[in-house]
């Protein structure tokens, strides 16, 4: 459905150019539902701008719901429903003349427009709204109009721009059902981005790192999280005993990542639960009691650390990347 080589954009601003996104290599079969996950500023709305027609590339070839990008936009159009990242509708309008105008625009009739229009907004929960202004609208609420707008011409590929930013935990699930179901029951092939892990982990298919417009890793959820080698630990120790301890930890098989804090030693081993009883036991021989210990599997946060050396959370609020004490 998706198929683009050496996609690359880049800005030009008055004191500098910008290299938006840096010559990716995407393919997207149907039916799939894959994420495109990466920090603030990595690449991603670009990449979709570019993807969807609204957007030259500076350099690059794509094919986009079997149509040509740069031969056949229109084409591409026809194929596509896109969801920006700000949302579409015009605040002072009514829900029912969005809906006719979006239908209009796709060469729908207005009655035409008018019952695709009751269809989509049944099936996304928005029943009983149609003559309320979007701006009256809860953010879930439009984020769900947008994404029923995009699906007017019943389009068999779709691109959201972070579907569910700003929304609560509670809309976010609500709409990850709303998006499973589209792929379940009406076989859209879905191109999401997003920066929540969660997010693509229980969502997507097969998932797409970028950071700084190029793509760090690809694969599903589980086998990028096999890429970190390791459960990760913490044990936490009384005062003084916090160097020791590290040593001790570091002398499991396989242990490494070793990094101290405060009173507390992380490190990554092959298996977490197996190595709790060794290290129970050095810890004890050396006098040093364990006052809490916590073991996790891999996150795809940890692969995004893995990966560039930073965490994802840290790169959206600017952090400076965390330093080990071991390597
Ligand atoms: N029209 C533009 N002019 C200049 N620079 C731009 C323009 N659009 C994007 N950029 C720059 O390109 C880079 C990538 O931006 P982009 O919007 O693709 O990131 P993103 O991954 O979607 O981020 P976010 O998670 O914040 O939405 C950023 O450094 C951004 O400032
Ligand atoms: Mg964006």
């Amino acid at each position: 459905m998706i198929r683009a080589r050496g996609l690359a954009r880049s800005f030009t601003t008055r004191r500098r150019t910008v290299e938006a996104v840096k010559g990716v290599d995407i393919d997207v079969s149907e039916g799939e539902l894959v994420g495109f996950l990466g920090p603030n500023g990595a690449g991603k709305t670009t990449t979709l701008r570019m993807l969807t027609t609204l957007l030259r590339p500076t350099a690059g070839e794509a094919t986009v719901g079997g149509c040509d990008l740069r031969k056949d936009p229109l084409g591409v159009r026809r194929r596509i429903g896109y969801v920006a990242q700000g949302g579409g509708t015009a605040a002072e309008c009514k829900v029912t003349e969005e809906i006719e105008l979006q239908g209009r625009l796709y060469g729908l009739t207005k009655a035409a427009a008018l019952s695709r229009g009751a269809e989509l907004t049944e099936q996304l929960d928005l029943s009983g709204l149609d003559q309320r202004l979007t701006k009256t609208l809860s953010g879930g609420q439009r984020r769900r109009l947008d994404i029923a707008l995009s699906l007017i011409h019943d389009p068999k590929l779709l691109f959201f721009d972070e579907p569910t930013t700003g929304l609560d935990p509670q809309s976010r699930a609500n709409l990850w059902d709303h998006i499973r179901r589209l792929r379940s029951e009406h076989g859209v092939t879905l191109f999401l981005t997003t920066h929540y892990l969660d997010e693509a982990d229980s969502l997507c298919d097969r998932i797409l790192v970028i950071d700084n417009g190029e793509i760090v890793a690809e694969g599903t959820p589980d086998s990028l999280k096999s890429r970190v080698s390791g459960d990760g630990v913490t044990v936490g120790v009384p005062e003084g005993s916090v160097v020791v301890a590290a040593e001790i930890a570091g002398q499991l098989p396989g242990a490494h990542e070793v990094t101290t804090v405060d009173t507390a030693v992380t490190f990554r081993v092959p298996r977490g639960d197996t190595a709790m009883p060794e290290l129970l036991r050095a810890l004890d021989s050396a006098g040093i009691a364990m006052t809490s210990v916590q073991v996790q599997r891999p996150t795809l946060d940890d692969v995004f650390l893995t990966l560039t050396g930073r965490s994802l959370r840290d790169a959206e609020e600017g952090a400076k990347p965390k330093e080990a004490v071991h390597a």
